[in-house]
């Protein structure tokens, strides 16, 4: 299975106002206006094949809830169908995590598929798995 890295990204803010994220550079998105380099997050493309990627992506604790990981979803997968000709997105989301099946709502990934692996301490952990496709 063949396997790239897009680089991680940094999502910055200069008043924490998603609405200032303009700039995309190779899934990096940065305030173009206002830029101060404080990072607020990451976003990372990771690569099944030269068609699919799963995206993966975290907010830090102070800047969450302020829209910044919907805006680089929806930028990252802009520029991932158009710029470096992926058919298709994944996105492995544990149940439990309310805030990023949100974001996978409001970014319109659909659910495809459901893992629940057993650990070793005979917890169930439960994965869906999302997928949005190129337009
Ligand atoms: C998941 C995560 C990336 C969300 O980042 P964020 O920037 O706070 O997300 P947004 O601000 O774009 O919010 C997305 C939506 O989720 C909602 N939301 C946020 N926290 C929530 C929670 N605990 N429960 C339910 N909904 C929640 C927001 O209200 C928002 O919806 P709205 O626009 O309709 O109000 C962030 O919480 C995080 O980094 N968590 C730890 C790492 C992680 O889970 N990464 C994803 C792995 S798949």
């Amino acid at each position: 299975m063949a396997r790239r890295r897009a680089g991680s990204g940094e999502a910055s803010s200069g008043q924490r106002d998603p609405r200032n994220l303009a700039e995309r550079n190779g899934g990096a998105t940065r305030d173009r206006r206002r830029c101060d380099r404080h990072a607020v997050g990451l976003i990372n493309l990771q690569f099944r094949d030269d068609h699919v990627a799963t995206l993966a992506y975290r907010v830090f604790p102070a800047s969450r809830g302020q829209g910044f990981a919907s805006r680089a979803v929806r930028l990252v997968t802009s520029w991932a169908f158009r710029d470096i000709g992926l058919t298709s997105l994944l996105l492995e989301i544990d149940e439990a995590n309310d805030a990023s099946l949100k974001v996978a709502e409001k970014c319109q990934f659909g659910p495809v598929d459901t893992r629940t692996e057993l650990a070793s301490n005979g917890a169930r952990h439960t994965t869906l798995v999302f997928a949005r496709q190129r337009p």
